[in-house]
Parts: structure tokens; sequence; C-alpha cells
């Protein structure tokens, strides 16, 4: 009997792991803990045991009963306030919102601009962001002492020379030609640097995308149309554009690329400054000295070149006017975009 006692005790133990139903607590009940139910007839059977054995045997019984009946008033306990969780949900609150998250902007932008580029041959070039002097500056023909050099207040590394942040993306050119030979179809994507008070309208770090096409016989007439072509990809059919004879060290002719304003349509508004018209790219064709720097024939070859400001751009296409929103990272105003 204690034998039947002990197997008896291993299954009810079995049993209760697998409940985590009251159903199942009723059955395990109804199986074990009622007048007909497991234990009871072992109690019944307690009389044939013999004598010398029923002190011991009655007690292990006792103890298997006790501990059946505290097991199923605990499971009770706990399902019962489960089932009352259950019944406090409301099934009909509307579900919580998942917050994805975007590309920045200026990413989206980045993206865009690359992926125009690239469906018209251009291919993609990068460059250090720490330069030196000759690439930034030299190479691109700007002279020791000319005074474009002070148009760009740059940040030298302290101790190290000729090393600095590189004040625009144009020193990718040089490199580029350095290590390419013509046809040259690029773009230049990158971080650049400039020692500038912050404003709504600058910052001390912001980003270029520049272009540069170098073949036999490449003409300004090639320059304008891949700039609109371009630019009405970027902006929309709808968008008017003009050139602007302008002047860089590093190209002859110069030119800078306009765009009607968004916001007033031409008319004229604070954020054209009441001109109808935006700046969006500097270009023109590449300056002779810039192709020797490179190790490029200018007898044998011609070539154009861009540079888009790419905070700009984005600024035009958010209708954001103050340039540090696009990097203050504040999440309502990058979840618009
Ligand atoms: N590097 C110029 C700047 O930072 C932009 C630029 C103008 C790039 C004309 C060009 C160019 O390649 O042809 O303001």
């Amino acid at each position: 009997m204690q034998e039947e006692i002990k197997k008896l005790e291993a299954s009810i133990k079995g049993e209760l792991s697998f409940v985590d139903s009251l159903d199942k607590l009723e059955t395990f009940k109804l199986t074990h803990l009622v007048k007909k139910g497991t234990i009871q007839s072992l109690f019944e059977r307690l009389k044939d045991v013999p004598k010398e054995l029923k002190p011991e045997t009655g007690k292990l019984l006792n103890q298997l009963k006790q501990f059946a009946e505290s097991e199923y008033q605990n499971l009770k306990t706990k399902l019962d306030k489960t089932q009352e969780t259950i019944v406090n949900i409301d099934l009909t609150l509307p579900g919580r919102r998942n917050f994805k998250g975007t590309f920045h902007p200026i990413n989206q932008t980045l993206t865009k601009m690359v992926e125009i580029f690239v469906s018209m041959g251009f291919e993609i070039a990068e460059g250090p962001d720490i330069e030196d002097t000759y690439h930034n500056f030299d190479a691109l023909n700007f002279p020791p002492d000319h005074p474009a050099r002070d148009m760009q207040d740059t940040f030298f590394i302290e101790g190290e020379g000729n090393l600095l942040l590189r004040t625009h993306t144009s020193p990718v050119q040089i490199r580029v030609m350095q290590s390419q030979k013509p046809p040259i179809r690029c773009i230049m994507p990158g971080r650049v640097y400039r020692n500038e008070a912050i404003s709504a309208r600058s910052l001390a770090e912001f980003h270029q995308i520049e272009g540069l096409y170098i073949n036999k016989k490449v003409t300004f007439a090639e320059l304008k149309g891949t700039l609109i072509a371009f630019a009405k990809k970027m902006y929309g059919n709808d968008s008017k554009f003009r050139y602007r004879p302008s002047f860089f060290p590093f190209t002859e002719p110069s030119a800078e690329l306009d765009i009607s304003c968004f916001l007033c349509k031409g008319r004229g508004c604070r954020v054209c400054k009441y001109s109808g018209w935006l700046e969006i790219a500097g270009c023109g064709m590449v300056h002779p000295n810039v192709l020797l720097a490179g190790g490029i024939d200018p007898e044998e070859y011609t070539g154009y070149a861009f540079g888009f400001g790419i905070e700009r751009v984005t600024m035009l296409k958010t209708g954001i006017d103050d340039i540090r929103l696009l990097y203050e990272n504040d999440i309502r105003v990058l979840s618009q975009f």
C-alpha cells in the first residue's frame, strides 16, 4: 500500500505541473479530492493494512491528502486572479502605435540627388575629411595670397602645418583626376567644415555634393543642360532656373545656378530676400591649371564641375527656414519627413 501511495503522489505532482486553467483544475479535483477520488479510496482500504504498518501508512496518506489540497487551493487562487485580469482588459481600446524610424531629411536629399546623378551615368567617389592645403587650395588654383582663400574660414589642425578640415568637396576632384583616366564622370558627396558663426543660415559643419565631367570637347552647354535636367528631376518641371556669372578660382568661366523661389513662386519674399530667386549650385568649366594639377592635358581635354550644398537643397524641399533645425534632431521636426 505504501508503494501505491508513493506512485499516486508522483502522478499527482506530474498532473499539477500541467494545470494552467480552471477547467483542468476542476478535473484534478474530481479525480483526486472528492469522495470517490483516488485519495479517499486509499483511505477506505486502510482497514486491510496489517496493524503494525497502519500508523505509518495512515501518516503518509494524510500527508498526501494535505499536499494535494493545499496545491489545489494555491492554484485556484492564482487562476482566479488571472481570470479577473482577462475580464478587466478592454478589448475595444485602440492598439498602441509603433514608432518607426525614418531617414534624416539630409540623408533623404543626399540619396535622391545621388540616385538622379547615377541615373545620368555619374559614378560615386569619395575623399578624406582631413585634407592638406595642397588639395584643398593650391591644386584648385587658389594662389598663396589670393583673397579667395579668405572666403573660406578654415579649421587648421593644430601643429600639423598643412592639414585642415576640408572647406569644400572640390579637393576630391583633384584626387579623382590623379587616380583615373578620362573620360571621368563622377559625383563626390561628403561633409565639409568652415569656421563660421552659427546662425539660421550657416553652420560650421555641413554637406556638399561635387560633380566632375572630363572628356574631349566638353562644352558649357552640356554643363547647363545637365544641371537643368537634374534640377527638374529634383524640383519638378514647373520650377524656373537661371544662370548668373560668378567667380571660383578652379573654374573659368564660372556661374551660379538659381531656382525660382519655392515659397513665393518668384514674387519675392523673406526667404529669397525679395529677389524671387534662390541660389542652389556653383559651377563652371574646369580651369586649365586644375586639369594640370590633376595630371590631365588641358590641350586634349576639357571638363565641367559643379557643387551643391545639401542642407540648402533640403531646406528648399522641406520648407525648413532655419538650418539649425536640421541638426537638433528634435523628433517633432524629424517625424514630419
Ligand atoms: N567649392 C565651391 C564652394 O564650396 C562650390 C563649387 C563651385 C564647386 C563651383 C564646383 C564649382 O565644383 O565648379 O562654394
